[in-house]
Protein backbone atom coordinates (compact mmCIF):
# COMPACT_ATOMS: atom_id res chain seq x y z
CA UNK A 1 0.00 0.00 0.00
CA UNK A 2 1.04 3.58 -0.21
CA UNK A 3 1.83 5.61 2.72
CA UNK A 4 3.51 8.78 4.03
CA UNK A 5 6.80 7.61 5.93
CA UNK A 6 8.72 9.45 8.21
CA UNK A 7 12.16 8.22 7.80
CA UNK A 8 13.97 9.80 11.06
CA UNK A 9 12.77 12.87 13.30
CA UNK A 10 12.93 16.52 11.53
CA UNK A 11 11.29 18.69 9.11
CA UNK A 12 8.57 18.08 7.32
CA UNK A 13 10.90 17.24 4.51
CA UNK A 14 11.36 13.67 6.48
CA UNK A 15 7.59 12.82 5.23
CA UNK A 16 8.40 10.91 2.30
CA UNK A 17 5.53 8.90 0.06
CA UNK A 18 6.04 5.46 -0.63
CA UNK A 19 5.33 1.68 -0.21
CA UNK A 20 4.42 0.38 3.31
CA UNK A 21 3.60 -3.99 3.72
CA UNK A 22 -0.22 -3.86 3.91
CA UNK A 23 -1.60 -4.34 7.31
CA UNK A 24 -3.52 -7.58 8.49
CA UNK A 25 -6.31 -8.01 10.57
CA UNK A 26 -5.59 -9.56 13.99
CA UNK A 27 -7.87 -11.17 16.59
CA UNK A 28 -10.77 -8.24 17.50
CA UNK A 29 -9.06 -5.96 14.40
CA UNK A 30 -10.54 -5.16 11.33
CA UNK A 31 -9.02 -3.57 8.15
CA UNK A 32 -9.90 0.04 6.97
CA UNK A 33 -9.30 1.12 3.46
CA UNK A 34 -8.71 4.56 4.58
CA UNK A 35 -10.52 7.05 2.30
CA UNK A 36 -9.84 10.47 4.80
CA UNK A 37 -7.44 10.89 7.45
CA UNK A 38 -6.82 14.27 9.41
CA UNK A 39 -3.59 15.93 10.64
CA UNK A 40 -3.60 16.87 14.25
CA UNK A 41 -1.46 19.24 16.36
CA UNK A 42 0.01 16.06 18.20
CA UNK A 43 1.74 14.56 14.28
CA UNK A 44 4.08 17.14 13.72
CA UNK A 45 4.51 17.25 17.46
CA UNK A 46 6.03 13.00 17.13
CA UNK A 47 7.54 14.16 13.70
CA UNK A 48 10.18 16.17 15.25
CA UNK A 49 11.17 14.11 18.47
CA UNK A 50 8.81 15.96 20.95
CA UNK A 51 6.75 12.82 21.79
CA UNK A 52 6.91 9.02 20.84
CA UNK A 53 10.42 9.25 20.95
CA UNK A 54 11.84 5.63 20.82
CA UNK A 55 9.72 4.95 17.47
CA UNK A 56 11.11 2.91 14.94
CA UNK A 57 11.40 4.18 11.38
CA UNK A 58 10.04 4.34 8.66
CA UNK A 59 7.05 5.26 10.86
CA UNK A 60 3.49 6.45 9.82
CA UNK A 61 2.21 8.85 11.37
CA UNK A 62 -1.79 9.87 11.84
CA UNK A 63 -4.26 8.86 14.62
CA UNK A 64 -7.94 9.27 12.78
CA UNK A 65 -9.17 8.24 9.63
CA UNK A 66 -12.91 7.08 7.99
CA UNK A 67 -12.89 4.60 5.06
CA UNK A 68 -14.11 1.31 4.66
CA UNK A 69 -13.87 -1.91 6.19
CA UNK A 70 -11.85 -4.22 3.76
CA UNK A 71 -10.95 -7.35 5.96
CA UNK A 72 -12.50 -8.45 9.26
CA UNK A 73 -10.08 -10.54 12.25
CA UNK A 74 -10.98 -13.23 14.15
CA UNK A 75 -13.44 -12.49 17.28
CA UNK A 76 -15.11 -9.23 15.31
CA UNK A 77 -19.18 -9.71 14.83
CA UNK A 78 -20.42 -6.00 14.84
CA UNK A 79 -18.48 -5.05 11.53
CA UNK A 80 -18.27 -6.58 7.96
CA UNK A 81 -16.03 -5.99 4.89
CA UNK A 82 -18.17 -2.96 3.08
CA UNK A 83 -19.29 -0.92 6.17
CA UNK A 84 -18.12 2.95 6.30
CA UNK A 85 -16.33 3.25 9.71
CA UNK A 86 -14.29 6.25 11.22
CA UNK A 87 -12.49 6.74 14.35
CA UNK A 88 -9.17 6.97 16.05
CA UNK A 89 -6.44 4.50 16.95
CA UNK A 90 -5.74 3.54 20.32
CA UNK A 91 -3.27 5.41 22.65
CA UNK A 92 0.38 4.93 21.64
CA UNK A 93 -0.44 3.55 18.13
CA UNK A 94 -0.25 5.67 14.79
CA UNK A 95 0.03 4.69 11.19
CA UNK A 96 -3.29 6.87 9.26
CA UNK A 97 -1.64 8.39 6.70
CA UNK A 98 -1.74 5.17 4.23
CA UNK A 99 -4.25 3.44 1.95
CA UNK A 100 -5.33 0.73 5.04
CA UNK A 101 -4.89 1.07 8.66
CA UNK A 102 -5.41 -2.08 11.19
CA UNK A 103 -7.38 -1.01 14.37
CA UNK A 104 -9.61 -2.52 17.04
CA UNK A 105 -13.12 -2.73 15.97
CA UNK A 106 -14.61 -2.43 19.31
CA UNK A 107 -13.05 1.42 19.31
CA UNK A 108 -14.19 2.55 15.84
CA UNK A 109 -17.76 3.29 15.24
CA UNK A 110 -20.22 3.18 11.89
CA UNK A 111 -20.13 6.10 9.31
CA UNK A 112 -23.27 7.49 8.53
CA UNK A 113 -24.07 7.81 4.83
CA UNK A 114 -24.96 11.76 5.52
CA UNK A 115 -21.20 12.68 7.02
CA UNK A 116 -18.27 12.45 4.30
CA UNK A 117 -14.88 10.87 4.35
CA UNK A 118 -13.23 14.04 5.15
CA UNK A 119 -15.59 15.18 7.82
CA UNK A 120 -15.52 12.23 9.56
CA UNK A 121 -12.07 12.20 9.70
CA UNK A 122 -12.32 15.88 10.51
CA UNK A 123 -14.16 14.95 13.81
CA UNK A 124 -13.03 12.09 14.89
CA UNK A 125 -10.03 12.93 17.50
CA UNK A 126 -10.81 16.52 18.08
CA UNK A 127 -14.60 15.34 19.19
CA UNK A 128 -13.27 12.88 21.39
CA UNK A 129 -11.17 15.02 23.17
CA UNK A 130 -13.37 17.69 23.56
CA UNK A 131 -16.36 15.58 24.61
CA UNK A 132 -13.59 14.24 27.43
CA UNK A 133 -12.46 17.57 28.47
CA UNK A 134 -15.57 19.27 28.25
CA UNK A 135 -18.38 16.42 29.10
CA UNK A 136 -16.52 13.82 31.50
CA UNK A 137 -13.78 16.05 32.87
CA UNK A 138 -14.57 19.69 33.21
CA UNK A 139 -18.19 18.58 33.81
CA UNK A 140 -19.84 21.56 32.32
CA UNK A 141 -23.11 22.81 33.61
CA UNK A 142 -25.58 25.15 31.72
CA UNK A 143 -25.00 28.73 33.23
CA UNK A 144 -21.67 27.99 33.56
CA UNK A 145 -18.81 30.52 31.55
CA UNK A 146 -16.25 28.51 29.85
CA UNK A 147 -12.76 30.26 28.77
CA UNK A 148 -12.19 28.39 25.15
CA UNK A 149 -8.23 29.30 24.39
CA UNK A 150 -7.61 29.17 20.54
CA UNK A 151 -10.59 28.77 19.31
CA UNK A 152 -10.24 28.13 15.52
CA UNK A 153 -8.40 25.39 16.11
CA UNK A 154 -9.51 21.62 15.49
CA UNK A 155 -10.32 21.19 19.47
CA UNK A 156 -11.82 24.38 20.33
CA UNK A 157 -13.82 24.69 17.64
CA UNK A 158 -15.96 21.33 18.73
CA UNK A 159 -15.74 22.60 22.42
CA UNK A 160 -17.24 25.80 21.64
CA UNK A 161 -20.50 24.27 19.56
CA UNK A 162 -20.27 21.45 22.66
CA UNK A 163 -20.23 24.06 25.69
CA UNK A 164 -22.51 26.07 23.53
CA UNK A 165 -24.97 23.44 23.35
CA UNK A 166 -24.39 22.71 26.97
CA UNK A 167 -25.87 25.88 27.86
CA UNK A 168 -22.78 27.84 28.82
CA UNK A 169 -21.92 31.17 28.11
CA UNK A 170 -18.86 30.96 25.68
CA UNK A 171 -15.75 33.19 25.56
CA UNK A 172 -12.89 32.11 23.15
CA UNK A 173 -9.59 33.72 21.72
CA UNK A 174 -8.89 33.94 18.02
CA UNK A 175 -6.86 35.84 15.86
CA UNK A 176 -8.71 38.85 14.34
CA UNK A 177 -9.35 36.68 10.90
CA UNK A 178 -11.11 34.10 12.71
CA UNK A 179 -13.44 35.99 14.57
CA UNK A 180 -16.11 35.43 12.38
CA UNK A 181 -15.42 31.58 11.96
CA UNK A 182 -15.49 30.96 15.93
CA UNK A 183 -18.83 33.30 16.35
CA UNK A 184 -20.73 31.03 13.66
CA UNK A 185 -19.65 28.29 16.07
CA UNK A 186 -21.13 29.75 19.11
CA UNK A 187 -18.98 31.61 20.68
CA UNK A 188 -20.42 34.46 23.09
CA UNK A 189 -17.51 36.91 23.37
CA UNK A 190 -14.50 36.69 21.34
CA UNK A 191 -10.61 38.06 22.70
CA UNK A 192 -8.12 39.27 19.90
CA UNK A 193 -5.07 37.19 22.08
CA UNK A 194 -2.71 39.27 19.37
CA UNK A 195 -4.08 42.73 21.05
CA UNK A 196 -5.86 42.18 23.76
CA UNK A 197 -4.55 40.33 26.80
CA UNK A 198 -7.48 37.45 27.50
CA UNK A 199 -6.59 38.11 31.51
CA UNK A 200 -7.32 41.62 31.70
CA UNK A 201 -10.62 41.05 29.53
CA UNK A 202 -12.05 37.68 31.32
CA UNK A 203 -12.67 37.47 35.29
CA UNK A 204 -14.65 34.70 37.31
CA UNK A 205 -14.82 32.10 34.74
CA UNK A 206 -16.33 28.15 35.98
CA UNK A 207 -13.74 26.67 33.51
CA UNK A 208 -11.24 27.31 31.39
CA UNK A 209 -10.07 24.83 28.07
CA UNK A 210 -6.78 25.02 27.14
CA UNK A 211 -5.98 24.02 23.84
CA UNK A 212 -3.00 26.24 23.36
CA UNK A 213 -0.73 25.67 26.37
CA UNK A 214 2.56 27.26 27.33
CA UNK A 215 2.29 31.12 28.46
CA UNK A 216 -1.65 30.96 27.49
CA UNK A 217 -1.73 28.23 30.54
CA UNK A 218 0.30 30.69 32.62
CA UNK A 219 -2.40 33.73 32.31
CA UNK A 220 -5.36 31.60 32.50
CA UNK A 221 -5.26 30.93 36.09
CA UNK A 222 -6.25 34.74 36.80
CA UNK A 223 -9.57 34.44 34.97
CA UNK A 224 -10.80 31.74 37.24
CA UNK A 225 -12.88 32.11 39.94
CA UNK A 226 -12.60 30.05 43.54
CA UNK A 227 -13.81 26.26 43.30
CA UNK A 228 -13.25 26.70 39.17
CA UNK A 229 -11.53 23.90 36.85
CA UNK A 230 -9.05 23.87 34.45
CA UNK A 231 -8.61 21.22 32.15
CA UNK A 232 -5.87 21.15 29.61
CA UNK A 233 -4.62 19.37 26.76
CA UNK A 234 -2.09 21.13 25.68
CA UNK A 235 1.40 21.57 27.73
CA UNK A 236 2.27 24.76 30.56
CA UNK A 237 6.08 25.66 30.37
CA UNK A 238 8.39 23.40 31.44
CA UNK A 239 8.73 23.21 35.30
CA UNK A 240 5.46 24.79 35.75
CA UNK A 241 3.51 24.61 38.91
CA UNK A 242 -0.30 25.92 39.11
CA UNK A 243 -0.07 29.34 40.85
CA UNK A 244 -3.56 28.68 42.97
CA UNK A 245 -4.83 26.03 45.30
CA UNK A 246 -8.21 26.78 45.40
CA UNK A 247 -8.89 25.74 41.59
CA UNK A 248 -8.51 22.30 40.12
CA UNK A 249 -6.35 21.79 37.46
CA UNK A 250 -7.44 18.70 35.36
CA UNK A 251 -6.03 16.75 32.35
CA UNK A 252 -8.52 14.40 30.26
CA UNK A 253 -8.00 10.80 29.89
CA UNK A 254 -9.21 10.48 25.54
CA UNK A 255 -10.03 7.40 25.95
CA UNK A 256 -10.80 6.11 22.30
CA UNK A 257 -14.18 4.32 22.24
CA UNK A 258 -17.38 3.60 20.23
CA UNK A 259 -19.52 5.74 23.00
CA UNK A 260 -17.98 9.07 22.70
CA UNK A 261 -18.17 8.91 18.47
CA UNK A 262 -21.36 7.70 18.68
CA UNK A 263 -22.23 10.77 21.47
CA UNK A 264 -20.61 13.22 18.59
CA UNK A 265 -22.81 11.80 15.89
CA UNK A 266 -25.84 12.02 18.35
CA UNK A 267 -24.51 15.78 18.51
CA UNK A 268 -24.80 16.32 14.53
CA UNK A 269 -27.88 14.60 14.30
CA UNK A 270 -29.72 17.06 17.02
CA UNK A 271 -27.85 20.04 14.71
CA UNK A 272 -26.02 20.93 17.76
CA UNK A 273 -22.35 20.28 15.80
CA UNK A 274 -21.56 20.41 12.90
CA UNK A 275 -18.25 19.68 11.02
CA UNK A 276 -15.22 22.43 10.95
CA UNK A 277 -13.79 24.27 7.90
CA UNK A 278 -11.46 21.70 6.29
CA UNK A 279 -8.88 22.40 3.93
CA UNK A 280 -7.64 19.33 2.07
CA UNK A 281 -4.69 17.85 1.21
CA UNK A 282 -3.53 14.78 -1.45
CA UNK A 283 -1.92 12.04 1.00
CA UNK A 284 1.38 12.73 -0.95
CA UNK A 285 1.14 15.97 0.27
CA UNK A 286 0.88 15.71 3.72
CA UNK A 287 4.42 17.79 4.20
CA UNK A 288 2.92 20.84 3.02
CA UNK A 289 -0.25 20.14 5.35
CA UNK A 290 2.46 19.75 8.24
CA UNK A 291 4.05 22.83 7.04
CA UNK A 292 0.64 24.70 7.85
CA UNK A 293 -0.65 22.47 10.89
CA UNK A 294 3.02 23.69 12.52
CA UNK A 295 2.76 27.10 12.41
CA UNK A 296 -0.33 27.12 14.49
CA UNK A 297 -2.46 29.17 13.04
CA UNK A 298 -4.99 27.45 11.00
CA UNK A 299 -9.33 27.35 10.78
CA UNK A 300 -10.48 24.52 11.66
CA UNK A 301 -9.16 21.26 10.03
CA UNK A 302 -6.50 19.91 7.51
CA UNK A 303 -7.73 16.64 5.77
CA UNK A 304 -5.66 14.28 4.24
CA UNK A 305 -7.48 12.87 1.19
CA UNK A 306 -6.39 9.24 0.46
CA UNK A 307 -8.55 7.90 -2.14
N1 LIG B 1 -5.31 13.57 23.77
C1 LIG B 1 -4.98 14.82 23.95
O1 LIG B 1 -4.65 15.21 25.04
C2 LIG B 1 -5.02 15.75 22.79
C3 LIG B 1 -5.82 15.45 21.71
C4 LIG B 1 -5.88 16.36 20.66
C5 LIG B 1 -5.11 17.51 20.73
N2 LIG B 1 -4.29 17.73 21.79
C6 LIG B 1 -3.47 18.95 21.88
O2 LIG B 1 -4.33 20.05 21.90
C7 LIG B 1 -3.72 21.16 21.25
C8 LIG B 1 -4.64 21.68 20.18
O3 LIG B 1 -4.75 20.71 19.16
P1 LIG B 1 -5.56 21.02 17.82
O4 LIG B 1 -5.29 19.85 16.90
O5 LIG B 1 -6.94 21.42 18.13
O6 LIG B 1 -4.74 22.27 17.29
P2 LIG B 1 -4.90 23.10 15.95
O7 LIG B 1 -6.15 22.69 15.27
O8 LIG B 1 -3.63 22.96 15.21
O9 LIG B 1 -5.10 24.57 16.54
C9 LIG B 1 -4.27 25.61 16.34
C10 LIG B 1 -5.10 26.86 16.67
O10 LIG B 1 -4.52 27.52 17.78
C11 LIG B 1 -4.80 28.91 17.64
N3 LIG B 1 -3.79 29.64 18.40
C12 LIG B 1 -2.44 29.59 18.25
N4 LIG B 1 -1.87 30.35 19.21
C13 LIG B 1 -2.86 30.89 19.96
C14 LIG B 1 -2.91 31.75 21.09
N5 LIG B 1 -1.79 32.23 21.64
N6 LIG B 1 -4.13 32.05 21.61
C15 LIG B 1 -5.26 31.58 21.06
N7 LIG B 1 -5.28 30.77 19.98
C16 LIG B 1 -4.10 30.42 19.44
C17 LIG B 1 -4.77 29.18 16.17
O11 LIG B 1 -5.76 30.15 15.88
P3 LIG B 1 -5.41 31.61 15.31
O12 LIG B 1 -4.96 31.40 13.89
O13 LIG B 1 -6.70 32.33 15.46
O14 LIG B 1 -4.29 32.13 16.14
C18 LIG B 1 -5.17 27.84 15.53
O15 LIG B 1 -6.50 27.85 15.06
C19 LIG B 1 -2.37 20.65 20.73
O16 LIG B 1 -1.35 21.00 21.65
C20 LIG B 1 -2.55 19.15 20.69
O17 LIG B 1 -1.35 18.45 20.78
C21 LIG B 1 -4.26 16.87 22.82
Amino acid sequence: MKAVLLTSHGGPEMLRYGEAPDPTAGPGEVVVDIHAASVNAADYKVRVGGAYGNIKFPHILGRDFSGVVSAVGPGVTDLAIGDDVFGVTDQGIEGTYAEKVAVKAAIIAKKPDHLGHAEAAALALTSLTALWAIEDTAHLKAGETILIQGGAGGVAGFGIQLAKHLGAVVITTASAGNHAYVRSLGADQVIDYNVEDFATKVSNCDVVFDTVGGDVRVGSYTVLRPGGRLVWVAPAPERFRPPRTDVDTLRPNVIRDRAHLERMLALLDAGAVRPPTITRYKLANAAEAHRVSESRHLRGKLVLEVR
